[in-house]
């Protein structure tokens, strides 16, 4: 993280939310947001999905996208995987950082990536191996992110325990960060504050990352919870894109402008241009549809004579 930043913004909308969108979005326009977000500020970017292709097409340019995405200066790149394949997949261009994804819930689990949730721990190791064996062991980054952390729209409430224990059996296997997902946009601020406690007790000493949606308006407030637990890495996505197409009800991710927005007033340096990361929007919008953007900033502006953050440090010099 740049020595500048107190709070790592994680973009995601190009797998989260594409991943969720009929409509194919061209390699090239993929790539110019990616090019867009990361002028603005944004330096970490989930660029793709290695998923079979004939499962989501929108990802048939998962190579093509990760590779030039590489070519960035300043950017690291992430990817999903939801299996070894895909593990392997993302080694062989030698990405600088795997999410790999199980679901806390045993029927998410099942139903997106069709097999136990004890298989998906188990294959942790084997993608860990996978990773060293190919020589990348302190090159590619192994994150592995919680699903359906916080409630499944299968199963309602998932167990603290539960989610306690796969974070400690990820941690101890290898993984270099734990990412938290209310995959479903279940969770309230104390939940957070619950979870995120009992994950940190266990694996305090590897970052912990939040991911949270906003389907019911508990998005931001989330946040604050999470911050307050010393959480300092949000994944998001702009104009809120998102959602599980394997979740059903699942919606938009936490919104990456009013995110950075709430931070930046916090006086929490994110290293984003709020004003150039606005204009980004444009570029998804072009194929999908400005209806397809949500946003409270990109609505209702920015405050009169407000001065971001990078500003404020400006002019205190
Ligand atoms: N990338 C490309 N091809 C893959 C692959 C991957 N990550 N994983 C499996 N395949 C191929 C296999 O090689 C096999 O090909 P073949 O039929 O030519 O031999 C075929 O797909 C079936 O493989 P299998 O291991 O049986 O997979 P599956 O059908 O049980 O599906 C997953 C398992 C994990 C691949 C699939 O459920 C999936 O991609 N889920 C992710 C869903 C998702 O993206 N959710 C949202 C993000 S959390
Ligand atoms: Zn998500």
């Amino acid at each position: 993280m740049n020595h500048d930043t107190d709070v790592l913004v994680r973009e995601v909308g190009l797998r989260d939310g594409l991943q969720n969108t009929a409509t194919f979005v061209p390699t090239e326009a993929k790539l110019q947001w990616i090019r867009a977000e990361l002028a603005a500020g944004v330096r970490e970017i989930e660029v793709t999905s290695f998923v079979p292709p004939r499962l989501i097409p929108q990802f048939a340019d998962a190579e093509e996208v990760a590779t030039q995405a590489m070519q960035l200066p300043g950017l690291t790149v992430m990817t999903l995987v939801p299996n070894l394949r895909g593990a392997e997949r993302a080694f062989a261009l030698g990405v600088h950082k795997v999410d790999y994804v199980v679901s806390v819930s045993r029927t998410h689990n099942l139903k997106n990536v069709r097999r136990e949730r004890e298989a998906s721990l188990e294959d942790f190791k084997r993608i860990v191996e996978a990773r060293d064996a190919a020589g990348l062991k302190g090159r590619t980054e192994l994150a592995a992110g919680l699903s359906t952390a916080l409630g499944c729209s299968y199963e309602g409430r998932i167990a603290v325990d539960d989610v306690r224990r796969c974070a400690a059996f990820l941690a101890e296997n290898g993984a270099e960060e734990i990412m938290v997902a209310d995959t479903v946009g279940y969770a309230d601020p104390k939940q957070v504050r619950e979870v995120f406690r009992a994950v940190l007790a266990e694996v305090g000493d590897i970052p912990v990352a939040a991911h949270f949606h906003d389907t019911r308006g508990t998005g931001l407030a989330n946040v604050s919870a999470a911050l307050d637990c010393g959480i300092r890495r949000f994944d998001a996505s702009l104009g809120g894109l998102g959602g599980c197409p394997f979740a059903p009800g699942a919606s938009g991710n936490i919104v990456m402008e009013d995110l950075c927005f709430m931070l930046d007033s916090m006086g929490l340096h994110t290293g984003v241009d709020l004003g150039r990361l606005l204009d980004v929007r444009e570029i998804p919008a072009a194929h999908l549809g400005t209806g397809s953007l949500s946003g409270a900033l990109a609505r209702a502006g920015l405050p009169r004579h407000y001065q971001t953050a990078s500003e404020r440090a400006a002019a205190a010099h």
